[in-house]
């Protein structure tokens, strides 16, 4: 499964980074509003943090200026993912985007129906928003797995990017229903790391080799 990180924070990026644990990163217009920087100017710096994939959101709503937009975005570096938002025009925009081989992803999608026209349009990924299907009391995981039994049954290429992932139980559910990918804040891929019993245990053995005055 690969890791994105949904975020703008260059420093937290960088430092996942380090650990091999970036495979990409996703912004959304909020995310670039958050930071308080140039889109294009942060985009440029995500970009050279990571090889892998970095999503830029379009801001148009009629998909002859979502293309330009695209367009724009991708000159940006050679790694960037145009974002669409599944409307029509969103499709229509992600079906010329990916026959000029440029990556997509559609984002903002809450159900199956939606996965499967984002799939028929040949958009690079889907991201279904697990934790906004959640806060509403529906089943974020349910649309997980539908769209996997979908994808599988005709054999779709779009990668499954969970998205809006707000705890760890997020993660480790989507790994099981087999998400391609999920894309969560720095703070939530840094938690997966944390068991009170790892924190525990490595307190014991350190103190019991305190004790052996030894060192390596
Ligand atoms: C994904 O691409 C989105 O940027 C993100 O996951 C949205 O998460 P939120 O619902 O926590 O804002």
């Amino acid at each position: 499964m690969k890791f994105f990180i949904d975020s703008a924070d260059l420093d937290a990026i960088a430092e996942l980074a380090d650990v091999g644990l970036v495979d990409g990163v996703t912004t959304n217009p909020s995310i670039i509003a958050k930071s308080g920087r140039n889109f294009k100017d942060v985009i440029a710096e995500i970009c050279r943090l990571t090889p892998g994939h970095v999503s830029a959101e379009v801001v148009a709503t009629d998909a002859d200026t979502m293309i330009k937009e695209g367009r724009i975005l991708r000159k940006i570096a050679e790694n960037v993912c145009v974002k669409l938002p599944l409307t029509l025009d969103g499709l229509k925009a992600c079906n010329t985007l990916s026959k000029e081989e440029i990556p997509t992803n559609v984002t903002l999608c809450f159900s199956p129906n939606q996965a499967l026209l984002a799939a028929k349009v040949g958009a690079t990924y889907i991201s279904p928003f697990i934790g906004r299907l959640d806060d509403i009391t529906l089943d974020g995981l349910e649309l997980i797995e539908d769209i996997r039994t979908i994808y599988d049954n005709y054999g779709f290429e779009t990668e499954i990017l969970a998205a809006s992932i707000r705890n760890v139980n997020h993660v480790k559910e989507c790994a099981i229903v087999g998400a391609d990918v999920i894309t969560a804040p720095p703070q939530v891929v840094k938690s997966l790391a944390n068991h009170v019993l790892t924190d525990k245990g490595l307190a014991a053995f350190l103190k019991d080799w305190e004790g052996t005055g030894q060192s390596i």
